[in-house]
């Protein structure tokens, strides 16, 4: 396997996310959390490492958002490039550097690549037809048309995208297209522009995507890339490349440097990625290395983190640019994740459906190690080989069931009775035959993360590093070391010592995933100076060191706060649906990800009649129902106590989930789920059978 190991550099990029607004949990999860682990993880090795970001602040993303906040473009990246540095950094995401698209150097790279490329004859010059708006006097980028969508309807469908169905399109495509400008109808206009002929790369990339060969050569192991990056690369490829114009109308960009091209800037997909190679030369500059031995000598590794959106941009587009170019390496993995979805919709930015990073940084900062715990959350359900859910009762759980309930409690408790036995020095081990198992049971999840870490599997990554301390919760829990104390003080000794050797193992094996809390973890056990090459030894901690008691690592999170960000999810996307609905005659769907058939067979769904409904004292939102299902009666609690009266429900059919696993809400245990139909404003409704139909009858 082609590893870390076998080169001396590493250039980790993190797509360059637009200025145009602040980092929420779907980008983290999508790119930055991702590469920052495997950065933390490559520096944990003793790697030369270069983690290369910046804002993405050209394109029509920039420039319409400056419209729609009456700014200018400049004063809009100038905001954003701030508030997302500062995030980044608050977080904790250990860029090397955060350049940004705006910086001389940049222009300066991104001309030059431009022109080498210009003079090797790599573009053809080609004129077309654009739709131009005649009382702005200028020609429209994609996003700036919008009109009704071919292929479902939507009326508010982007020259280059419907965000509804999905299509992708072009604006020439949009039935009645409009100017964003001036809202009027735009002509079409004769212009030139500067193309790339992709259909004559399609060969080589094939060779080097499918087989990870370049030249004939073995350039990486085609079996390390991801299967949905594959996929979709070769459904392009198998489709045809085609001529993509490198240059646009606008004037905001990266100017193009030819005579005759007054009024036309770069395309931003080909001025961002060379932001990669612009940030790379600032950095360098200012630690006094050389970029090009990271950027053009084969000892250095490129790794590029992504979403699913770029992949054809850093596996297609930009490969054929570097190449063409001719000094650069090509990237040996782009890890680019699915989506992430919230409450069981799509992040969205423009309906404020989202957990902004900044806010989460401020809401939950109460909340024990905040960071490391959303870092734990997001990581657990990476989107890496499909779209994934964040919910707030699950981040709610994996706080208190994994992060308090295992890895906190298992520490707390050794370092706790290692305080009240031994005045916290390290007991010494008279003999750890006993609990050889253990160690190895440990070795094996050491192993399995560093694999998962080497293949870019941090979902399952960081459930390695977390059965190490459930090893070491469930060790302690069965030796029992509190019953033996009086009786068998040496074993007491023996298991003491092992289970903060086991700890120690945590601080390390967690630091890429969860720096904080493992720093944190590092103080207490006085270690210093480890590296990954230390895990697996059980000689971190000598007889007689000092170690602290320390503080609890987590900390349990409470409804009242989860609760208040359901809330606060909820009350800003109705605010605004509200205002967008008025310009919007029709909705985008928002449909969750395709299932397959079999998965929807998977719900037992029943009619069952409401005998008995009341409220429940310890809460506004919840009525306790009684339902009977024929061949037996449910409790269900129903969030629905604002919507209906107890008394109205006295009667009606419903239709339940009868199989769902019984969940403890408030203390009390609800077996089933009563099925409501909920508009944008959360209103809800029951949904019962159209005719009375006998109890416990299946809905299907
Ligand atoms: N700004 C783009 C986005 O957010 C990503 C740019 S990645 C780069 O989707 F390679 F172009 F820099
Ligand atoms: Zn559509």
């Amino acid at each position: 396997m082609k590893s870390s190991d076998s080169k001396s550099r590493h250039l980790i990029t993190a797509a360059l996310p637009y200025a145009n607004g602040p980092i929420h949990i779907g980008h983290l999860a999508g790119a930055y959390l991702p590469a920052d682990t495997y950065v933390r993880y490559l520096r944990a090795l003793d790697k030369d490492v270069a983690f290369i970001c910046g804002s993405d602040e050209h394109g029509a993303a920039i420039t319409l958002r400056a419209k729609k906040e009456d700014k200018s473009p400049a004063e809009i990246v100038d905001k954003y490039h701030k508030i997302n540095a500062e995030a980044f950094a608050d977080f904790g995401i250990s860029f090397d550097e955060f350049h940004r698209t705006s910086a001389e150097i940049h222009h300066k790279t991104a001309q030059d690549f431009f022109l080498k490329l210009n003079e090797q004859n790599a573009f053809e010059v080609k004129e077309s037809e654009q739709f131009y708006d005649e009382e702005f006097q200028q020609f429209l980028a994609d996003r700036y048309v919008q009109g009704t969508c071919p292929k479902c309807g939507y009326e508010a469908a982007y020259g280059d995208q419907c965000e509804s169905c999905g299509s992708s399109l072009s604006p020439t495509d949009l039935i009645n297209p409009k100017s964003t400008l001036s809202g009027k109808t735009p002509v079409l206009k004769t212009t030139r522009h500067w193309y790339l002929p992709m259909q004559n790369e399609e060969a080589w990339l094939k060779d080097w995507i499918e087989n990870g060969k370049l030249e004939g050569k073995p350039h990486h192991d085609p079996k390390n890339w991801r299967k949905p990056v594959v996929g979709q690369c070769k459904s392009w490829i198998d489709g045809g490349l085609q001529s993509r114009a490198m240059t646009r109308d606008l004037d905001w960009g990266v100017k193009v440097p030819l005579e005759g091209a007054e009024g036309k800037v770069l395309y931003v997909w080909l001025d961002a990625p060379i932001g990669y190679i612009s940030a790379t030369k600032d950095w360098a500059e200012r630690e006094g290395k050389n970029w090009e031995d990271y950027w053009k000598s084969d000892e250095s590794r490129l790794i590029h983190f992504i979403g699913k959106d770029n992949i054809v941009f850093h596996c297609i587009i930009f490969p054929i640019l570097l190449k063409k170019h001719g000094e650069y390496i090509l990237p040996e993995n782009v890890p680019a994740n699915e989506f992430l979805n919230l409450e069981g919709q799509k992040i969205s930015t423009s309906r404020n459906w989202a957990v902004w990073l900044h806010e989460y940084l401020e809401d939950l900062k109460d909340l024990k190690h905040h960071k490391d715990v959303l870092r734990y959350v997001l990581s657990s359900i990476a989107p890496e080989s499909k779209d994934s859910e964040f919910t707030w009762g699950d981040f709610q759980a994996r706080n208190n069931s994994e992060l308090v309930a295992i890895y906190g409690n298992f520490v707390n408790r050794v370092l706790v009775l290692n305080q009240k036995y031994y005045e916290g020095k390290v007991p010494e081990a008279i003999d750890l035959s006993e609990y050889q198992d253990i160690i190895d049971q440990m070795n094996a999840h050491i192993e399995r993360c560093s694999q998962n870490l080497e293949a870019f599997r941090f979902r399952d990554a960081i459930q390695d590093a977390m059965s190490l301390a459930r090893l070491g919760n469930k060790f302690l829990a069965d030796a029992e070391p509190w019953k033996l104390i009086k009786t068998e003080p040496e074993k007491v000794k023996t298991i003491i010592h092992l289970a903060l050797q086991i700890a120690a193992n945590c601080a390390l094996i967690f630091e890429p995933f969860l720096p904080d809390s493992s720093a944190s973890l590092q103080s207490y056990l006085h270690l210093e100076g480890l590296k990954w090459k230390d895990l697996g030894r059980i000689d971190l901690l000598k007889a007689g060191d000092p170690v602290e008691k320390g503080d609890l690592l987590f900390s349990k999170l409470e409804d009242e706060v989860v609760e208040a960000q359901i809330e606060k999810l909820k009350a800003s996307n109705s605010s605004k649906t509200e205002k967008s609905s008025q310009s919007n005659s029709k909705k985008a769907l928002n449909m969750k990800e395709i299932i397959e058939f079999e998965d929807f067979l998977k719900l037992d769904l029943r009619l069952g009649t409401i005998l008995k409904a009341e409220k429940l004292e310890k809460s506004n939102k919840l009525l306790r129902i009684r339902v009977d299902l024929g061949a037996e009666e449910r409790t269900v609690l129903s969030g629905i106590a604002k919507h209906y009266e107890p008394e109205e429900l006295i009667g009606r059919q419903v239709q339940l989930v009868i199989n769902l696993k019984p969940r403890k809400i408030m203390g009390e245990l609800s077996e089933g789920m009563i099925l409501m139909g909920e508009d944008e404003d959360g209103k809800l409704s029951l949904i019962g059978p159209d005719k009375s139909i006998a109890n416990g009858s299946a809905v299907s």
